[in-house]
């Protein structure tokens, strides 16, 4: 890894406070959980972790509900276990991200408290976005806008007037236009720099402003519109209003001594659109989502990623890689359903359930794939030991609130976020001290336990530790692709290293070298077998 500007070619690693590992024994993990495993993130070798919010909050929506910038929740610890935690990241060499949510805020934060207590008109409302309603006495919202999590995007307040949320009730959008607003984030963004970050994932990235007078829409509203399709840019996202804002908080970062980052989860396409939020003077990255929700053929791997390098070439900008997060089901299940199946929604009791030894092989082929690729990969936690989205959670455990605003319609995201397991044979298996857990976890985790993996052949961790230590040796995120044909195939040099993974139905034969890496076992006479990646030394 170079030390300049390290997210280049960075492994980073994502950590659900949550669900990652709980030091006071209530359930949910918290902070000092988080230094007390950072050893576990040494030994995987990643560069970084990034923190999912830990700031005050309802947690209505998971803590993407803030209701104070600037401070911890006393359910994940304090400040000094902040401090503690950065400190404890520097020593190991590990550089600390943290989630920003700049689109909403809690409707607990204090200024919508204000807004609300001030009335129609005032200029605490201004902070936001206030409408009167449609039809004869405003009974109705002022546009048909409806929220990513389901229903109505407004919610109407006692005095008559109506907020916008295009999340959840709870997370009221505030208004990008004011410079207040504009002035109070980059406050919060020296806050934590002066604590000694590394960067900032930024959430939303592409929702902050909205087209100005809200104009109606009535087209689907997705927040990502599909590669190469015609379309006018929905009034709420991907407005070009955001890139100011990012062009001013990158000089905020600028200021700062070191390689500060930003990435942004952008959820927009195509790739040349998303590559005008990583111009040289905005973010340093962006999630690749496009990458993400590749169907697992060749063709399509292929063309996302050739369609990924490609979008940020002409900025100058380095991709990102990202399988799995805290919002999508995780890809040892996402894999184990047939390429076009959609598993959008989550999966619950009732649904057909994943394959999961099939899901399992691809899995680590697709990551073998994606650690091979240049550019900075993401891992979320619980991958590197192959765990699968809990598909069985009871309905009633669930807390998404997607799953309350679609009336129960779509499961949500609970699955991926279930607490993760450490030893096997324990209780919560080593998540928390006291067998309590936010969400069940399965019955049947022990064979995921890291401690059961940990110095295994052929482990999925094994399997993870190794890939990173190869990516790093070899400069695989630095690299550039030279590709080659074959039916079936993902085929491409980096560097030192062939890369191939078979998308067919039968093993294909290996091109001749050292065998540096496989993601599952070799056919007996040597060929790679389908749903495997090989790094082979070219
Ligand atoms: C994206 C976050 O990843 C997701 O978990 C959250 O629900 C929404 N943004 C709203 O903040």
């Amino acid at each position: 890894m170079s030390q300049l500007e390290w997210w280049r070619d960075a492994v980073i690693y994502q950590v659900y406070p949550r669900s990652f590992a709980d030091a006071d024994g209530n359930g949910l993990g918290d902070l000092r959980g988080i230094t007390s495993r950072l050893d576990h993130l040494v030994e995987l070798g990643v560069d970084a972790l990034w923190l999912s919010p830990f700031y005050p909050s309802p947690q209505h929506d998971a803590g993407y509900d803030v209701a104070d910038y600037r401070d911890v929740d006393p359910r994940f610890g304090t400040l000094a276990d902040f401090d503690d935690l950065v400190a404890a990241a520097k020593d190991r060499d590990l550089r600390v991200v943290v989630d920003l949510v700049p689109n909403h805020t809690s409707w607990d934060h204090e200024w919508f408290q204000e807004a609300l207590a001030a009335g129609p008109g005032s200029a605490a409302r201004e902070r936001y976005h206030f409408r009167k309603g449609l039809g004869v006495d405003g009974e109705l919202p002022p546009n048909s806008w409806q929220s990513v999590f389901g229903g109505p995007a407004w919610t109407r307040v006692p005095d008559g007037e109506w907020y916008l949320h295009l999340f959840d009730t709870s997370q009221p959008d505030l208004n990008w236009d004011l410079p207040e607003v504009r002035k109070m984030f980059e406050d919060v963004l020296r806050f934590w720099l002066d604590r000694g970050v590394d960067g900032f994932r930024v959430d939303v990235a592409h929702g902050l402003v909205k087209e100005s007078g809200l104009p109606e829409w009535t087209e689907a509203q997705v927040p990502i519109t599909s590669p190469g399709a015609e379309h006018r840019i929905p009034p709420m996202w991907d407005q070009d209003g955001v890139h100011d804002v990012y062009r001013q908080w990158r000089q905020v970062l600028d200021s700062y001594d070191g390689d500060r980052m930003m990435v942004g989860e952008a959820w927009v396409a195509p790739a040349e659109r998303l590559a005008r939020y990583v111009r040289p003077d905005e973010m340093h990255q962006a999630f690749n989502f496009n990458y993400l929700m590749a169907p697992w053929t060749a063709q399509d791997q292929r063309i996302a990623i050739e369609t990924s390098l490609a979008g940020v070439e002409p900025v100058g900008a380095i991709c990102t890689w990202v399988l799995s997060n805290h919002d999508v089901v995780r890809h040892a299940s996402r894999l184990g359903f047939p390429p076009g199946y959609s598993t959008q929604g989550g999966i619950g009791i009732g649904d057909p359930p994943p394959d999961e030894a099939l899901g399992l092989r691809r899995a680590r082929a697709a990551t073998m794939l994606m650690l091979s690729l240049p550019g900075s990969a993401y891992l979320y936690q619980g991958e590197e030991v192959g765990l699968p989205e809990h598909t069985t959670l009871p309905d009633e455990v669930r807390q998404d609130p997607t799953w309350f605003r679609s009336k129960h319609e779509v499961r949500g995201r609970d699955g991926c976020r279930v607490p993760i397991p450490w030893e096997p044979g324990v209780a919560a298996y080593g998540f928390s001290p006291n067998g309590q857990s936010w969400l069940p976890q399965p019955g049947d985790w022990d064979r995921f336990a890291a401690d059961r993996q940990r110095g295994v052949p052929g482990s999925t961790l094994t399997l993870y530790i190794e890939a990173i230590r190869l990516r790093r040796k070899h400069g695989l995120g630095g690299g550039t692709l030279t590709w080659f044909d074959g039916d079936d195939l993902v085929d491409f040099r980096n560097g030192g290293v062939r890369v191939i993974t078979n998308f067919g139905a039968v093993p294909v034969p290996l091109p001749p070298g050292e065998v540096l890496l496989v993601s599952g076992d070799l056919a007996a006479d040597g060929s790679l077998p389908p749903d495997t990646t090989a790094w082979v030394r070219a």
